[in-house]
């Protein structure tokens, strides 16, 4: 037999990134929960101490204004996403061992340790600092909240921040006539006393901290050039209104919720280990002995491996032992957009497919890198029916009937090929090590190759033909427990990635036991239950069905979507009124997209040729992150005709064309009704 290499049992503390608690579990997301479930489960299978944590990230602005937005209080609106979450995750099968809130008395207890250690350590400064102030809604703006004209090239519409047409970043004290998001008032300058984390104290710690070997070269790389440009001290503070946890001795200051959403790992651990009598320091001591990991995606990978490793350093804690990163989900090679209906929400995909379907094909995908990853539909269902239902469900009903119907369930006693079963159980040591190392893509690989050799097995052996016989009845009880003995050992090693499959494989079976240990244990003598179908082909009609529902959750009564890290919920200001004769200056007119192109150098936008029936324009449009060029040639559309034609870095802009939405992949275009043609004048 196969001797199963002991393992001496690690403690693990493993997390995922928070979930921002004002929208819905998205396909993106879950990429980060079904790698990370994956992992935990593989270590709870190998006989390792996994603990597995998680919580809502519940404070900050756009969560406090997305409340009022629905005329409710912040409480109510983060109780019930952290419900929907739950209960997604839950259906997906991604197994916490908690899941908690940062908005929670745990959670208040750690962020005020963290910065009480901070600050006796010297690590805290205070600074006055001026910001834009909006003097109607009575609250200082983040940058993302102020639009404006972009003072570098005159585009009108612009974050505070940055341009999206040019490029150019500023400062909002830079924009042209700029205004609240918010209430369309015009900010004001504000001084205001902040708290800064004097990261600039851990430089020294930091470049070792990064460079021991705990994080994947890319992001190393990544960390490398922001330590050439400098560290810089960190603002942690907000002020009132805000949701959140205010600052200890500093009344009308709040945490900024980039400073407790990492500490509601912590939060999180403290309420399992109250629950469970573990011993906290254990784990977060500073000489701890346990393991701590951290899975996220790679746009928060600078919270993760600058601001908290030092923020736990400098408080006295135990720093990550690695954060793994991840690449981000594309739908059919593009980002994910409401338009096309590749937004697609975890909900939604409970609705038409199994979940253990997704869960396979990402586990097919993912490796230790962080490049992106792509769900292309197609090969999505072509995959999951060619491996899991083609090949190894397909073992088990090969096998089972003949058993049943012939044997009565009973197995044979004895292998007729113990190598096949030697070899089989030998292969787990490299696939738990591309587990471990998470190259799932390979182990997938491996034990598809094996779903395959066992088939061959069968396919040679020829027990449908050997049962025409009874003189060779027993060769095919045989035949067949072994092509279930080999079934059980794939049950096994995919348990991690098809949890519930492996589960219901082990009953079938008798069987139950799936940690990693028990593969050796060939299965012989027993009976089995009969069989059901483990699991069924996807029909194309069930993903067609998907994207259907995602593109009609855009129905316009929905509130606006939901931002993401640090973005502000796209609001226009609310227009003054203005008179007839004031609209009708504005010449809107029917276009027609003659051609449409990618501008090279210009992630936003596209360059469209318009005809207006008499005449041609250029116009660039910045809708390149919800359109493809191809989808638009010959589309109508509504343009601006008489606006001032503006130059911009690829050339000048004779317009502008009308969409409505918030941006990125949530944009549509405006379409006249039939009969409408180029030219015609929109009033
Ligand atoms: N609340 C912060 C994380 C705080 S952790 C202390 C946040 N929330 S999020 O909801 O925007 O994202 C949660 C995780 O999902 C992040 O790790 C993020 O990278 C990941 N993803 C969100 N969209 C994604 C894709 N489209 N693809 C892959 N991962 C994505 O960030
Ligand atoms: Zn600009």
């Amino acid at each position: 037999m196969t001797p199963v290499n002991p393992v001496t049992p690690r403690r693990i503390l493993i997390t995922s990134a928070l979930p921002y608690a004002n929208g819905p579990i998205h396909l993106g997301h879950l990429v980060e929960y079904i790698q990370t479930d994956i992992w935990a489960r593989f270590q709870r299978a190998r006989g390792h101490e996994a603990i597995y944590v998680c919580a809502d990230d519940a404070h900050g602005t756009p969560i406090m204004l997305k409340a009022r937005a629905e005329g409710i209080e912040p409480e109510e609106l983060i109780a019930r996403v952290r419900e929907e979450h739950e209960a997604d995750f839950a259906e997906f099968l991604v197994d916490f061992d908690h899941y908690h809130s940062t908005h929670s008395e745990e959670n208040r207890y750690c962020a005020t340790r963290i910065y009480e250690g901070l600050k006796a350590g010297g690590h805290i400064a205070t600074r006055t600092i001026q910001q834009a102030f909006d003097p109607e809604a009575g609250m200082f703006l983040p940058d993302r909240f102020i639009k404006g004209t972009c003072p570098k090239c005159g585009a009108a519409d612009q974050y505070g921040d940055s341009c999206e047409v040019c490029g150019a970043t500023y400062s909002p004290t830079d924009l042209i006539d700029p205004v609240s998001a918010i209430s369309g008032a015009r900010p004001v300058a504000r001084d205001s006393k902040h708290y800064f984390f004097r990261l600039t104290d851990f430089a020294a710690f930091l470049r070792d901290w990064t460079g021991s070997g705990r994080l994947q070269s890319a992001i190393r790389n990544k960390l490398n050039e922001w330590f050439e440009a400098g560290l810089a001290d960190w603002d942690i503070s907000r002020d009132a209104p805000y949701f959140g946890f205010e600052i200890p001795d500093a009344p009308g200051k709040f945490f900024y919720v980039w400073l407790d959403a990492p500490i509601g790992y912590m939060a999180s651990f403290k309420a399992y280990a109250e629950k469970h009598g573990l011993d906290f320091d254990a784990w977060w001591g500073p000489d701890s002995d346990t393991e701590m990991y951290h899975f996220i995606g790679k746009d928060i990978a600078y919270f993760h491996t600058l601001f908290w490793p030092a923020m736990l350093h400098g408080a006295g804690f135990r720093t990550p032992t690695a954060v793994f990163c991840h690449g981000f989900l594309t739908v059919n090679g593009q980002k994910m957009s409401k338009s096309r209906g590749t937004f697609i929400r975890a909900r939604d995909y409970l609705g038409h497919l199994n979940p253990e379907a997704l869960r396979y094909y990402f586990a097919a995908k993912l490796s230790a890198g962080v490049d992106d990853i792509d769900l292309s539909l197609d090969d999505f269902v072509q995959r999951v029916n060619a491996d899991l239902v083609g090949k190894v469900v397909n073992i088990a009903s090969r096998c089972a009937g003949f058993i049943t119907k012939r044997f009565d369930g009973r197995l044979a006693g004895t292998l007729p090929r113990p190598d096949l079963h030697e070899l089989f159980a030998a292969e787990g040591a490299e696939i738990a090590e591309h587990y471990e190392t998470r190259e799932y893509a390979q182990a997938m690989r491996q034990i598809m190759a094996l779903a395959d050799q066992a088939n061959q097995y069968i396919d040679e052996a020829r027990p449908w033909v050997l049962a025409k016989d009874p003189e060779r009845a027993s060769e095919v009880q045989a035949i067949c427990t072994q092509g279930l003995e080999l079934f059980r050992i794939l049950a096994i090693y995919l348990a991690p990635v098809l949890p519930r499959l492996a589960a219901r494989a082990g009953a079938f079976l008798n069987r139950p036991e799936l940690d990693w240990a028990s593969r050796a244990q060939a299965l012989t003598g027993g009976s089995i239950q009969p069989y059901e179908p483990l699991m069924t082909r996807i029909e194309p009609a069930a993903v067609e069905g998907l994207l259907a529902a995602s593109s009609s959750n855009l129905a316009p009564t929905k509130p606006a979507p939901t931002p993401r890290a640090g973005e502000t919920p796209a609001m226009d200001p609310i227009a003054e009124t203005i008179d007839f004769e004031t609209f009708a200056r504005v010449d809107l007119r029917i276009a027609r997209i003659a051609t449409a192109e990618y501008v090279e150098g210009a992630d936003k936008l596209l360059r469209l040729t318009l005809d207006l029936g008499a005449e041609q324009r250029q116009v660039f449009a910045g809708i390149r992150s919800a359109y493809r060029p191809e989808d638009l040639n010959g589309r109508l559309t509504v343009m601006v005709a008489n606006l001032a034609p503006r130059k911009m870095r690829f050339g000048v802009s004779e317009g502008m064309v009308l969409a409505a939405g918030p941006g990125g992949g949530d944009l549509f275009l405006l379409a006249p009704d039939e009969g409408a043609r180029p030219g015609m004048r929109v009033k």
